[in-house]
């Protein structure tokens, strides 16, 4: 790695944020490098502290770097920048559990000779969405309780959330998002210029106590994870939809985003928060049950919400491909795709209670009663992590899903077939018998 020269910095805030902004492109700062203190920059520099104070502040607020209180500033772990450095790859004869994706044989397969019926009349569609799609998507909403009388769509999942919370909140404003939770979101709303605090999250979904002391603290803004959260696969039970209801009840101020991603793979009913308070917004993805390059999600919302969405898209890049959205009718209707996402479920419920049984069975504890991965509480990942490399498995440490939950790693069961479940578990088995920090510390 190229150093980093502090005293050729530059002069002002805009000079040394722009400077900085290049190194991390550059790589010569990774990501979740230290920067120097606001103090020891500016003595380098021979800038007043305040100026590397505003520097460091035009990072943040760009999601490229985070303060951890009293340690200091560091580039996030993913800042919104095209950085050199990228995901390691796994190495030849690694089976890879950490990549949170569906496994690509169970996904349904695409029909040659329906593909040639995708293209629509050449215009932008009314509303941006094409009838058919809204007559499909609200069927299917409506069938889970869903309010569908304004529905429009985003290039996925986090396209949708991002453009929700854009059309509600401003820089600075907090969001309320789960703890362990997806790190697409925490890389997200910093991205915005927004700030993430932590909603506890048990097997039933979301905590109310925890929920009501985010919003209490003024959050503008929650995202919930209906069914197979990601890592621990919970899913919002409907006493817990209750509760929830409750505490919002009292911050009827606050934008409530649903995000049902693993929609027709969940595998367990849907309950709904939508209408809880009068801005909500309930996300259904395509990427779990129909494969992750179908960037298309529903969004189902109040009319204000919708309105603002689909006025921002007009303003920007227009609509969702019509030939995408035809590809979602088709799918959504065809009976033969709907057998391959229902055999999917199965083989992913299968794996994942098979893997739960054997970690229970050599004493290890791990959920994961939804969706696509199991969440196993360890003492330390750093260590789990590395040993199970040795052992040929890749696993997503937690770090990545956390921000003050206690540590874990998180298993995707696509890759893992019959026979590698209690290979899996042994190697875990013997990773926790390992002495903490052991043959891995210098
Ligand atoms: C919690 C969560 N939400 C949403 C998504 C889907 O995102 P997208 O539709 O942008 O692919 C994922 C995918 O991993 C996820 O884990």
């Amino acid at each position: 790695m190229v150093s980093i020269q502090y005293q050729s910095l530059g002069s002002s805030a805009r000079e040394i944020s722009a400077a900085l902004e290049a190194a991390i492109r550059s790589g010569s700062l990774a990501p979740g490098a230290a920067l120097p203190s606001v103090r020891e920059l500016a003595a380098q520099l021979g800038v007043a502290p305040g100026t590397v104070a505003a520097a460091y502040k035009l990072l943040r607020e760009r999601g490229l770097a985070e303060s951890r209180g009293r340690s200091g500033t560091f580039v996030r772990p993913r800042p919104a920048l095209a950085t050199r450095s990228a995901r390691l790859p796994v190495r030849a004869g690694v089976i890879d559990l950490a990549s949170g994706s569906p496994d690509p044989r169970l996904l349904p397969v695409l029909q040659p000779a329906a593909l040639s019926t995708l293209r629509g009349p050449a215009r932008t569609p009314p509303g941006l969405v094409v009838p058919e799609l809204l007559d499909v998507a609200g069927r299917r909403l409506g069938a889970d309780g869903v309010p569908a009388e304004s529905v429009t769509l985003a290039s996925g999942g986090l396209d949708a959330i991002g453009r929700l919370l854009q059309a509600h909140l401003r820089t600075g404003d907090v969001v309320g998002v789960e703890d362990p939770g997806w790190p697409n979101v925490l890389d997200l709303v910093p991205a915005l210029g927004m700030r993430v605090r932590p909603v506890a999250v048990d097997s039933a979904g979301p905590e109310p106590e925890s929920l009501h002391s985010v919003l209490r603290a003024g959050a503008r803004a929650v995202i919930v994870t209906s069914r197979a959260h990601n890592p621990s696969g919970a899913y919002v039970t409907s006493e817990r939809a209750a509760e929830l209801r409750r505490v919002l009840a009292e911050f009827p101020q606050t934008l409530v985003i649903e995000d049902d991603h693993a929609a027709e793979l969940a595998g367990v009913k849907l309950t709904t928060l939508a209408g809880s308070t009068p801005a909500w917004a309930f996300v259904r993805s395509m990427s779990k049950p129909y494969g992750p390059d179908l960037r298309l999600a529903t969004i189902a919302a109040d009319a204000a919400t919708v309105a603002r969405v689909e006025g921002r898209m007009h303003v920007g890049s227009g609509w969702v491909s019509t030939l995408l959205q035809r590809l979602a009718v088709q799918l959504w209707t065809s009976p033969t795709a709907a057998r391959s996402v229902a055999r999917a479920a199965q083989s992913y419920d299968r794996r994942r209670a098979q893997l739960i049984t054997q970690l229970a069975q050599r004493g290890i504890p791990s959920t994961g009663s939804t969706g696509l991965n199991v969440w196993i509480p360890v003492p330390d990942e750093a260590t789990s992590v590395a040993f199970l490399l040795q052992k040929g498995w890749a696993v997503a440490p937690g770090t990545r899903f956390r921000q003050a939950s206690p540590p874990g790693i998180r298993v995707t069961v696509g890759a893992l077939d019959e026979d590698g479940i209690p290979r899996f578990a042994d190697s875990l088995a013997e990773a926790l018998a390992a002495p903490l920090g052991g043959p891995y510390t210098a």
